[in-house]
């Protein structure tokens, strides 16, 4: 079984995934394998209807890999995901406030993200998104100050009593 973190950008999906495991995937890296290109080029030259298309192919291969696997944000976006999320036992959603998670996206200047341009979008996006990553959880850890060994020792804890 995959253990699959979710939650909006700048949750720190990533970051905790690497701390979990050495063999994590990181599923927009794995898009840009795939598209050989950052997947902010990829939304400019072919739209976010392609992008969810590769992010879902890429992320059914994934999912047999039985890593850990750090998702986009737009993960929910997909009738396809929710339903192989809707049979994972092990998705963990990382969540925290808007404010905090813009915060953290502002400062992080290595990701150029495509639907994080402006800050009202984002809020709305993150309005739609929330209950639907609550809903597909199996596990749900909020990050706000949380340093990321603490959030990785919940994850445990939580294996642990499975
Ligand atoms: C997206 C989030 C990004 C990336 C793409 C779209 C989204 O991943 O997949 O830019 O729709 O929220 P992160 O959540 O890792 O930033």
């Amino acid at each position: 079984m995959s253990i699959i973190l979710i939650g909006f950008m700048g949750a720190g999906k990533s970051t905790v995934a690497k701390l979990l495991s050495d063999d994590f995937i990181d599923l927009d890296k794995m898009i840009e394998q795939q598209i050989e290109m950052p997947i902010s080029t990829f939304f400019d030259l072919f739209g976010e209807d392609d992008f969810r298309q590769v992010e879902q192919e890429v992320f059914e291969a994934a999912i047999h890999m039985n890593f850990v696997i750090a998702t986009g944000g737009g993960i929910v976006e997909n009738a396809g995901n929710l339903d192989v999320l809707g049979f994972q036992t092990q998705v963990v959603y990382l969540k925290s406030d808007f404010d905090v998670l813009w915060q953290r996206i502002l400062k992080d200047d290595k990701n150029q993200r495509p639907l994080a341009k402006n800050k009202e979008f984002a809020r709305k996006l993150f309005e739609k998104r929330a209950p639907v990553y609550e809903e597909v959880a199996d596990l749900v850890i909020v990050v706000d100050n949380k340093q990321p060994d603490k959030i990785v020792q919940e994850i445990r804890d939580w294996q642990g009593n499975l």
